[in-house]
């Protein structure tokens, strides 16, 4: 039967990945997909994450089932590091999901099982994945205008303007830091003013959250989690541990919903059950259990922050040190942006032909949209990156 089948092209991201890979020329660069590396170009479990796990080999007495909420200390503690004191305890709901991009699928198979005429918008640009994954969830997608290609910013207004004229009910997918794909945020009294128009409009907004910790802090990253939550009466919050955690094959995340009561808070803790159910049944616990073991340890805590201070550290040197370097080789462009930006990506500002260009000739390897990972950057790579741009430019 599965002949009648034809082969998909590969994942705009996920395709780099083997594309890079196969490239013999030892001077290749990996922009591509969003994974932290160090300065040696590799990505190592945290010293933290290595030490949770020992010390889970040593106690951890049962492999039986969770349920379908996945481990509750995990939960307890994640509920914490998303809102802080932010949000009503008895409206709040956190459940473990397997990382981030099931996070989003639990959250859209709710939406769908509580309406069927809402529609979801997106930042245009979004994420290359939050399209396929919501809309192949069956959910009925549309851009709100957010970045200037052109000079490289937020359009704050327009996006305003869009969510003003929305229906009552509608959803609004924002990140909460680090922009994927753009890595410019709105400033906090944006967000404010956002959430002005999510209350006024009754809409409902869905937070993504991947990347705490890789902007500023833990908490100054949360602040747009926090101010909504503080304010609004319903809302939704997918995070992910793969990043700040470094933990990406575990597949580690949450779905945290803010329900307008403690009676529908109860309603929305048993259909997320169901939903699991009906999809994997239950996450994985051993990324949840380690996560877990830092969060409520504040020794080991202590130490992850120092690492997470360390990868976000690296990210801005990064980007400060090709935008020095892009600053000499290609002095009539404007890169500026590259360092306003925050977290693991930006916008080259390239065409499509160039970014293959980059490939071909130089093996520099990018999303087509020439957004880059700029922890592919290293101290010993950068200037060769920089000409190479500036030979497509
Ligand atoms: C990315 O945007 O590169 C990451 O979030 C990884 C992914 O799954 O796409």
């Amino acid at each position: 039967m599965f002949e009648t089948l034809q082969a998909m092209p590969a994942d705009a991201i996920l395709g780099l990945i083997a594309e890079h890979k196969e490239d013999p020329r030892p001077e290749k660069i990996d922009l591509g997909v969003g994974v932290y590396r160090n300065a040696a170009g590799e990505t190592p479990v945290l010293d933290v994450v290595k030490e949770a796990e020992r010390r889970l080999i040593d106690t951890e007495d049962s492999k039986a089932y969770l349920g379908t909420a996945g481990n509750a200390g995990f939960n307890a503690a994640m509920q914490k590091l998303t809102f802080a004191d932010a949000g009503s305890e008895d409206r709040l709901l956190t459940v473990q999901t397997p990382g981030g991009s099931g996070s989003l699928r639990v959250a859209a198979g709710l939406i769908m099982r509580a309406t069927d005429n809402a529609t979801v918008w997106v930042s245009d640009p979004t994420w290359n994945n939050h399209v396929p994954l919501l809309g192949g969830a069956g959910l009925a997608l549309k851009p709100y205008p957010y970045y200037d290609t052109t000079h490289h910013e937020i359009r704050a207004e327009a996006m305003l303007e869009t969510l003003r004229a929305l229906p009552r009910g509608d959803l609004v997918l924002l990140h909460a830091c680090c922009h994927n794909p753009s890595g410019l945020d709105p400033t906090e009294d944006q967000w404010r003013q956002i959430t002005e128009v999510v209350k006024e409009r009754e809409l409902v907004p869905f937070i993504d959250m991947a990347y705490q910790g890789f902007a500023t802090d833990l908490d100054s990253d949360a602040f747009a989690v926090r101010h909504m939550a503080d304010n609004v009466a319903e809302m939704i919050v997918s995070t992910s541990c793969s990043k700040n955690f470094g933990l990406y094959r575990e597949r580690v995340g949450t779905l945290s919903f803010l329900a307008r009561d403690h009676g529908t808070r109860a309603i929305l803790a048993s259909q997320a059950s169901s939903l699991a159910r009906t999809i994997y049944s239950m996450p994985p616990n051993h990324g949840a259990a380690v996560v877990s073991s830092i969060l409520c340890d504040e020794p080991l805590r202590a130490r992850w922050h120092e690492e997470l201070d360390t990868m976000r550290d690296r990210l801005r040197d990064m980007r400060q040190m090709l935008h020095s370097a892009l600053a000499v080789k290609a002095p009539d462009h404007d890169f500026s942006h590259l360092v306003r930006a925050t977290g693991m990506f930006c916008f080259l500002g390239l065409t499509a032909g160039q970014v293959e260009r980059l490939k071909k000739d130089s093996g520099v390897y990018m999303v087509d949209s020439s957004r880059i990972n700029v922890a592919g950057i290293t101290p010993g790579n950068v200037d060769y990156l920089a000409d190479s741009i500036a030979a497509v430019l």
